[in-house]
């Protein structure tokens, strides 16, 4: 397993793709405080550089989701300190949309705690792999159906700090 030695999007690329989201966003929800949910871990370093490029009142909280070792069936969301949802208008942030499998699970339980609305809001997309019916609101880059790393994406745990996307080969 090699990095691949081509830059899928550079640091400069990205931060520009991040302003212009940061500008939809905000036009988006004038005049209402947002609720930023991130889903760790792969989240966290676009959702540092978006929430600064965010012009509304924001509150942010985190969240993981586990994945049952014996089954593909996701067992259980843990929030990483307590996070109001209820009466909230959530901006769920993922850094990778993909079979869209864990996105719909959380959706489905976000619902169940009442908020005011849920908008989605993905770093990246890999359309070509989704298995069910998600349509995310914000979309920073569709990407091919390749291992993507950096900018918070890891493989194996690794490569979160690239500044730029490539990929393993
Ligand atoms: P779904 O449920 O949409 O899963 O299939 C999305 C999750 O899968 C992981 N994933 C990746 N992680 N590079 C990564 O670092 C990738 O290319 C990639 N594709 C999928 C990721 O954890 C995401 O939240
Ligand atoms: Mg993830």
């Amino acid at each position: 397993m090699n990095l691949a030695k081509e830059i899928l999007k550079s640091e400069d690329e990205i931060a520009e793709r991040v302003r212009q989201l940061g500008r939809q966003i905000t036009a988006d929800h004038e005049g209402r405080e947002l609720s930023v949910l991130g889903v760790l871990k792969g989240s966290f370093v676009f959702l540092a550089d978006l929430i600064r490029q965010i012009r509304v009142p924001v509150r942010v909280g985190f969240l993981e989701i586990t994945q049952s070792r014996k089954s593909e069936f996701l067992t259980e969301i843990i929030f990483s300190s307590s996070f109001q949802v209820e009466g909230t208008h959530l901006l769920v942030v993922e850094d990778i949309l993909d079979t869209g499998i864990t996105l719909a699970y959380l959706h489905q339980q976000l619902e169940t705690r009442g908020p005011k609305s849920i908008r989605v809001c993905t770093f990246l997309d890999k359309p070509d792999k989704r298995k069910v019916d998600i349509h995310p609101d914000y979309v920073g880059f569709p990407v091919p159906n390749r291992h993507v790393v950096g900018y918070g994406l890891d493989y194996e745990g690794r490569f979160r700090n690239l500044p730029y996307l490539t990929y393993v080969e």
